[in-house]
């Protein structure tokens, strides 16, 4: 394909970086077959040698992924190294992602070494790489402030060793677009081997530049890859929004004049799985995948809208995913409707029994609401896929007193490992007083650091989406729960941050860590 842009993805790995974002082996899959769909050309899965949890996501992930290139990120180490290759086994196409820091601040702060030993390892680790796999990534991290003389010596190594892949590390979103831009070119002019690897872009949104910072690199810079979040996802600010670049390079080919293999329709399925799974809800004026981003309110914008749709909209919402809330499903329809709305929607069912029980919450739901959506599907999904995963806390039933002048009361039934446990407490508010009831049996002391509700799909009649974070010895966990009363939702989404702050499932930074 002429002058082709590749996507790498690395939501299940950078974006899974943020406080509260870790995902489950299961939820990992279902967020990597999405990506498959949308057709990202390399999907960064994980990082291998930080837990078993993570190194089982990435096998599976390897095992069941076709068409597109699954990676798996490591220290330059080669402990980490191996871990990665084993876990990419059995991929159809597979990659090893390895970086070192390079800028002086992290050499000699973090790292404790001097620029000869980064160049060394650098250098042993992706000659230990190359003995796995002829696709191998490596970044230069925290490479935006590295010198530039020792960043050239250090690139032309790797490459000299079999690196194909340089990626070009703002590490913490401190580059501008044009500084950024230049800096890839500089470096594309002065590596002598730089024709042998291809040029990829890696940025962070502390400044709110990570798109604007990878396409100059793209444009100013000859980057032909360019590496990203859905919904920007990520450590701190986040990462480069994929939703954003993508539409960007397509919107205005006129300009960049690149070919991209993704199928812009799968955009808002992969956005609102992401933040259904992460608990990472997606600002409603977000470019692209934020709810008000087609949504005309003036009746000048209205009225030319309707005259001429190009007068105020640059790109069609159907072309990004956006569908009305199209009623998929009803009360009379079927199992087999319903499971033909489940192939159709990507999702897998590990077996018949898994289906049924899916099918009998979707028959529960369409007693309490009258039209199901795609988006009350995905809901129901992830709830079952929690009580099968033998979730440790699992809410039973709820009932709760709110009156106007009284203070709101609640008596909350859960399971703690199978055991009936019942709490009973008041609060400030029904939602208080649940969480207060839970609490007054499990006793985590967790602090609370964000309580949200939104609408799964629009109305009254919508089910409620809370996540709750909560922070316990350094750990920040997100719990999310739906449901169409927003109460138990909220117990729900306690008992599923509980869950998670309770699971031994501790995940290695790998920038933390030397
Ligand atoms: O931001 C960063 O430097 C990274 C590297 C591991 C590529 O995520
Ligand atoms: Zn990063």
């Amino acid at each position: 394909m002429a002058d082709k842009l590749i996507i790498f993805d690395t939501t299940l790995r950078d974006g899974e970086q943020s406080p509260g974002a870790s995902m489950t082996r299961d939820e990992k899959i279902r967020i990597a077959r999405q990506l498959e769909r949308l057709r990202v050309d390399v999907i960064e899965a994980g990082f291998a040698a930080s837990s078993n949890g993570d190194f089982e996501a990435i096998h599976a992930i390897a095992g069941i992924i076709k068409d597109s290139t699954v990676c798996s990120l490591a220290r330059a180490n080669d402990r980490d190294i191996a871990r990665a290759a084993e876990a990419l086994k059995g991929a159809n196409s597979s990659r090893i992602h390895t970086f070192i820091a390079t800028s002086p601040l992290h050499m000699e702060k973090k790292l404790r070494m001097s620029p000869d030993q980064v160049l060394e390892q650098a250098k042993l680790a992706v000659r230990y790489a190359r003995q796995f796999t002829d696709n191998i990534e490596f970044s230069p991290e925290d490479g935006s402030r590295s010198e530039l003389d020792f960043l050239c010596r250090v690139l032309e190594t790797v490459i000299n060793e079999g690196a194909t892949t340089i990626n070009v590390a703002d590490t913490v979103g401190y580059g501008v677009p044009e500084l950024y831009g230049q800096l890839v070119r500089t470096l594309r002019e002065r590596v002598p081997n730089s024709d042998k690897a291809v040029w990829s872009v890696h940025c962070h949104n502390d400044l709110g530049m990570a798109v604007a910072n990878s396409l100059a690199g793209v444009q100013l810079g000859g980057a032909r890859q360019i590496e990203c979040t859905i919904n920007g996802l990520g450590e701190r600010a986040g990462n480069t929004a994929l939703e954003e670049v993508v539409m960007a390079i397509k919107t205005r080919k006129d300009y960049f004049g690149l070919e991209l293999g993704i199928d812009t329709t799968q955009i808002v399925p992969a956005s609102k799985l992401v933040s259904q799974i992460t608990g990472f809800s997606v600002q409603p004026n977000k470019a692209v995948v934020g709810a008000n981003a087609f949504a005309h309110a003036s009746g000048i914008h209205q009225d030319g809208v309707l005259k001429a749709r190009d007068t105020y909209e640059i790109m069609r919402a159907e072309d990004v995913g956006w569908s009305a809330n199209k009623i998929v499903l009803g009360k009379l329809s079927g199992r087999n409707a319903f499971k033909q709305r489940l192939h159709e929607l990507g999702i897998e069912m590990a077996s018949e029994q898994d289906v049924n029980a899916a099918f009998a919450r979707f028959k529960e739901l369409a007693d309490q609401k009258s039209e199901i959506f795609d988006e009350d599907i995905l809901a129901i999904v992830s709830n079952e896929a929690q009580a099968e995963g033998g979730e440790h806390f699992y809410l039973v039933s709820m009932a709760q007193h709110s009156e106007t002048g009284e203070r709101p009361s609640a008596r909350v039934v859960f399971t703690a490992q199978g055991t009936e446990r019942v709490g009973e407490a008041d609060g400030n508010g029904p939602v208080d007083a649940v969480l207060n009831a839970i609490e007054s049996q499990v006793q985590s002391g967790a602090e609370q650091l964000l309580y949200s509700v939104n609408a799964i799909t629009t109305g009254t009649q919508s089910q409620g989406e809370v996540t709750v974070r909560l922070s316990k010895g350094g750990r920040i966990v997100n719990g999310v729960g739906t449901d169409p009363d927003i109460v138990a939702a909220s117990a729900k989404a306690y008992l599923s941050a509980l869950n998670k702050l309770y699971s031994k499932a501790e995940k290695l930074n790998p920038q933390l860590t030397p």
